[in-house]
């Protein structure tokens, strides 16, 4: 049972914990291609610092890891943090969700580190248009990546696209024929306003219901029950049992149902995306004044405040709503 429950009654289960904000990558929506604001080596929690979190968090009810980034691959670390994460007791179920890039060399070891599931991005099967989207000619990596994640025996297979006006608006259809013939299970996923580069505008936003229609055109989808905490919205495809997802961030929000905190890569804790406010965790970690128990009783109630804190919804449909400055790369996704 979990301790962390908030004003609305919504219990939180589920960490997300973003390990750098760096990427491999430069998708125009997360970060701009220019980006040169990385956060300073020696801001990033320690793996050291990471464990203890995730122990509190953990001893508070936390049963669920996402590990994120930026690309969480990028950390030198990662098979340890892994491997680290899964021999904290109580063990809370781990997956990640990363650009898939690095993925040919380190599915295997990750597997074996105890990793049980994972969501790749892609948002098209194009190489031009991924230059395009990314900055970066690599789609090859992406595809080796979800190769090995398969071999490696990573079941189910998620793969998470955002669709962009104009440049691959067009390919939902194109995608759930790939992911049905690759046995992958893809979620669409609409853009939010978190990129750093402040382009997101409503009016070229590419909707849950357009892109229910759109397949519609090509496939029956019908509904799969008990969506319980998922964000996705699932579908039989041609009467299943292959599903797909919507997620409708913005025109379809689950806010009601949110059971998850994120741990930002410089030691924040923040209670949603679009939150104002995060809880400095790390000044805590590097204090030299306070025992290991006295850090971790600290740590436990800012996950108590934090929580509590916790607005109704993200707000992004409210005329006041502000856009964090955080970019996603930065806050993880
Ligand atoms: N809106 C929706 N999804 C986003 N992602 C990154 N930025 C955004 C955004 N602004 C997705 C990526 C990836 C995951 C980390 O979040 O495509 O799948
Ligand atoms: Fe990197 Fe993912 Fe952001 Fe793209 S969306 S820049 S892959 S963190």
């Amino acid at each position: 049972m979990t301790k962390l429950i908030d004003t609305y009654g919504r219990g939180h289960r589920d960490l997300r914990v973003s390990l750098t904000d760096r990427c491999s990558l430069r998708c125009s929506y997360c970060m701009p291609h220019d980006f040169a604001a990385w956060l300073p080596n020696e801001n990033l929690l320690t793996t050291d610092e990471l464990i203890t979190v995730i122990e509190v968090a953990v001893a508070e009810g936390i049963n669920e890891i996402r590990l994120t980034g930026g690309e969480p691959l990028l950390r030198p670390d990662i098979v340890e943090i892994v491997a680290r994460i899964n021999a904290i007791k109580n063990a809370p179920k781990l997956s990640m969700t990363t650009n898939g890039l690095a993925l040919a060399k380190l599915a295997k070891p990750l597997v074996d580190a105890g990793l049980e599931r994972i969501n790749i991005s892609l948002d098209t099967l194009d190489r031009e248009r991924f230059k395009t989207l990314t900055f970066r000619d690599r789609i090859h990596d992406v595809f080796a990546g979800i190769d090995a994640a398969r071999e490696a025996g990573l079941k189910p297979l998620k793969i998470n696209s955002v669709l962009l006006k104009g440049i691959n608006d067009d390919e939902s259809v194109a995608l759930v024929e790939w992911a049905l013939k690759e046995g992958l299970n893809l979620r669409f996923i609409e853009q939010m306003p978190l990129d750093a580069g402040g382009i997101w505008s409503r009016s070229d936003l590419i909707t849950a219901d357009q892109i229910f229609a759109d397949l519609s055109t090509r496939y029956e989808l019908t509904p799969v029950d008990d969506r319980g905490s998922s964000p996705a919205e699932e579908f039989y495809v041609n009467g299943g049992p292959e599903v797909i997802g919507i997620i409708g961030s913005v025109t379809r929000p689950f806010c009601g149902s949110c059971d998850r905190v994120r741990l930002t890569s410089d030691g924040q804790i923040r209670n949603c995306l679009f939150s104002m406010a995060e809880t400095d965790l790390r000044a805590t970690l590097r204090n030299a004044d306070l025992s290991d128990e006295a850090k971790r009783e600290s740590i436990s109630k800012a996950f108590h405040s934090t929580v509590l804190a916790k607005l109704p919804g993200h707000g992004i449909n409210e005329p006041n709503f502000i856009q964090p400055v955080r970019p996603m790369s930065a806050i993880g996704g």
